[in-house]
């Protein structure tokens, strides 16, 4: 139930380039609101039980507030991040540092590949998403690695450009998604692998609550989700909402600002 987290405070965060849909760099974005809610959502964290590292923001890497991008942890094992836009390159030999610098065993990755954004661990298995961000070989490079089945879902709607925005890991055996960000065939795996998972609607994904921390029982996601706060409640887990809006503004939410360290 108690986790280990990796996060990033949002000192340097900005929109200053558009590398996703939800990205207006000509929209005002409130930079210390911004902060006030990264800080409710890590003192949340606290207050569950769980223990969080932090990692030094760096100038001029505006998303690095986006820790789930930085790796993939499991068992112990850290798996390197290398980004899709030059603008977030940076990021990717920052957070391995920071891994090295705490003892773990690091990988630098061969493909492209954003972390946990599109890589989740679930029960024994990853379920890992391609189309916009990383590519397919990070799959296979990742199944190598960590020893364990990747099950690909191919990604369709740019709007959901990680894994982790339409689709949450609620519990070693469930999740919960919005099929409209999948292929045909990538809906077919996830209804034989979860036929009872939670369904997401449209609405619930447009407000990125599938971007939710989940520590098997308690799902931290954005308050705006509040069909999707009522539907998991039904199904026996407890919502915590938090409010990221200005997060959102870069195309983000609690998961995104939550990297799980596996030790
Ligand atoms: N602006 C960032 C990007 O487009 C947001 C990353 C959100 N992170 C996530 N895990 N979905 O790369």
């Amino acid at each position: 139930m108690s986790r280990r987290y990796l996060m990033c405070r949002p000192t340097h965060f900005a929109v200053d380039y558009a590398i996703n849909p939800w990205m207006d760099p000509t929209a005002p974005v409130d930079a210390d609101l911004a902060v006030a809610q990264w800080t409710r959502l890590h003192e949340l964290y606290l207050s569950l039980g769980h223990t969080v590292d932090l990692i030094d923001p760096v100038p001029g890497l505006p998303d690095m507030v986006f820790a789930a991008n930085g790796a993939t942890v499991v068992d112990g094992v850290v798996y390197g991040a290398q980004f899709r836009h030059p603008e977030r390159a940076d990021e990717g030999p920052a957070y391995l540092a920071w891994f090295e610098r705490n003892g773990f065993q690091v990988h630098p990755a061969k493909s492209i590949n954003e972390g946990e954004g599109d890589i989740l661990l679930a029960g024994e298995h990853l379920l890992a998403g391609t189309g916009l961000r990383t590519e397919l070989a990070a799959h296979a490079e990742a199944q190598e690695l960590f020893g364990r089945p990747v099950i690909t879902l191919q990604l369709v709607d740019p709007r959901y450009y990680h894994l982790d925005t339409a689709l949450t890991v609620l519990s070693p055996t469930n999740v919960a998604y919005y099929p409209g960000a999948f292929s045909p065939g990538s809906q077919a795996v996830l209804r034989r692998l979860y036929p009872e998972a939670v369904i997401a609607t449209a609405d619930d994904a447009a407000v990125l609550g599938l971007n939710a921390v989940s520590d098997g029982h308690r799902v931290v996601l954005p308050s705006a989700a509040t069909r999707l706060a009522r539907e998991l409640a039904s199904k026996g887990f407890q919502p915590v909402p938090v409010d990221v809006s200005e997060l959102h503004k870069a195309g983000g939410g609690p998961k995104c600002c939550t990297l799980e360290v596996r030790a």
